[in-house]
């Protein structure tokens, strides 16, 4: 086992009516606030006015950018960024998903830069500061609200690229279940897809590992298993929006990796897939998961896959490992494309092997597959997406 250091410097206001903290919050790195969105959601379900609200009341000045989209853009960091410098913001508070939030860290990180943003993804430049980020989380999916990672897009030369600086960490999340209430059967589904796999990201390693770390990492799976399809059948479940909103937290917070020195397999070629093809992320991913686990399984990982078999699905430990190996892939296809009623293949979503070559290069340059669970080279990668049609 490694050493690690545990440090996750988020406070959380979990909960329904925790709004009321919000302006003390906000006050305390300053009184210039830019709130950043997404598309107009939260004006829908009435976050809007209550943010607003409480801002006015703590005496704040508000600024605004709106029409962060899906997949953000470096068009919007660098929009966010302008405002920043202009109107001198203290602390940004970002209201929606993964892509609002995500897109928020790096206006943080531009505001202090005068170039375009894309050199700070391109690691043209580093980041060393950032405005403080307060954020109300209105999806459940990334655990962008408790890491300090984020992904952006740029349109023009087909990239995403996702990098982590700790000083992009969220000073504070509201993590309200309520708000989630209207996030549509399918994007919650994407978002119980992307959670799964984060754990899956680190789960699936070789190195020796603390077994209270897996077993953590196996109750966050059977959670979502759980409650994904009630969250999809019933939207206002406020048990089932609860659990999901914490796993999704506790993914990707630092927690479960316990150290572990092993890059991610599905997300470098997920992100490829969407820096083309603009598709939801946790979609692609749950293409991705069951052919990735078909690919990796053989007579050196077999065991790994045993004890998932066993301890998330409830497979008898008493059949052949690599039958218990098979059996599990099975039920995370079920899982995904039956359950949580994801489309399952490129074919259907539009995706053909134009790109394939293209997108396993740098799904293998940007994400050091070498280095991952399997190792995986460009082959590797293009087998893997052929195997997704
Ligand atoms: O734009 P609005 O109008 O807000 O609508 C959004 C968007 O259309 C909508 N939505 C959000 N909250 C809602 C709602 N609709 C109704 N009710 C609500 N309460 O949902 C749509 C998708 O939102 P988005 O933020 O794009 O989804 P998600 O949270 O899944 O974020 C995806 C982005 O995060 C990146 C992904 O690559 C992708 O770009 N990731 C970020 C990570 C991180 N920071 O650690 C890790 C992940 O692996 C991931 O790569
Ligand atoms: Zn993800």
């Amino acid at each position: 086992m490694n050493s690690f250091i545990y440090d996750i410097p988020t406070r959380v206001y979990f909960g329904e009516n925790q709004l009321g903290n919000l302006g003390a919050e906000l006050s305390k790195y300053g009184k210039r606030v830019l709130l950043t969105y997404g598309g107009g959601s939260i004006k829908k379900i009435g976050l809007y006015g209550k943010i607003v609200e409480e801002v006015k009341k703590a005496g704040l000045e508000l600024f605004e950018l709106s029409g962060i989209e899906p997949n953000p853009r470096v068009s919007s960091v660098n929009a966010g960024a302008d405002i920043c410098k202009k109107e001198n913001i203290d602390v940004l508070l970002a209201v929606g998903g993964g892509s609002v939030i995500d897109c928020t860290k790096f206006i943080g990180a531009a505001a202090f830069y005068d170039g375009d943003a894309w050199d700070i993804l391109t690691q043209k430049v580093t980041v060393e500061k950032c405005l403080p980020i307060i954020d109300v989380l209105t999806l459940a999916a990334t655990g962008s609200e408790m890491d300090c990672g984020g992904v952006i897009s740029n349109p023009e030369t087909k990239d995403k690229i996702g990098l982590l600086f700790p000083v992009m960490q969220p000073k504070v999340s509201f993590l309200d279940p309520t708000n989630t209430y209207t996030v549509s059967k399918y994007q919650t589904a994407c978002g119980a897809a992307d959670m799964f796999n984060h754990i899956l990201e680190v789960y699936f390693n070789r190195n020796q590992d603390l077994y209270m770390l897996d077993t953590v990492m196996e109750g966050l799976l059977k959670t979502i298993i759980k409650f994904a399809p009630v969250a999809m059948a019933e939207p206002e479940n406020y048990e089932a929006r609860a659990n999901l909103m914490w796993t999704s937290s506790w993914a990707i917070n630092g927690f479960v990796n316990g150290g572990k020195m092993q890059a991610w397999s599905c997300h470098p070629m997920e992100h490829e897939l969407s820096a083309i093809y603009d598709i939801t992320h946790g979609l692609g991913l749950a293409i991705l998961t069951p052919r990735w686990m078909e690919y990796t399984l053989d007579e050196t990982t077999v065991s790994k896959f045993y004890q998932f078999g066993c301890n998330v699905f409830g497979i008898d430990p008493k059949l052949d490992p690599m039958d218990v190996a098979k059996k599990s892939i099975e039920m995370v296809s079920e899982f995904l494309f039956h359950t949580l009623e994801l489309q399952n293949s490129f074919t259907e979503i539009g995706i053909d092997t134009s790109n394939f070559e293209v997108m396993a290069r740098k799904a293998v340059m940007l994400g050091g597959l070498a280095y991952a669970f399997k190792p995986l080279n460009e082959d590797d990668v293009v087998n893997i997406f052929k195997m997704c049609l």
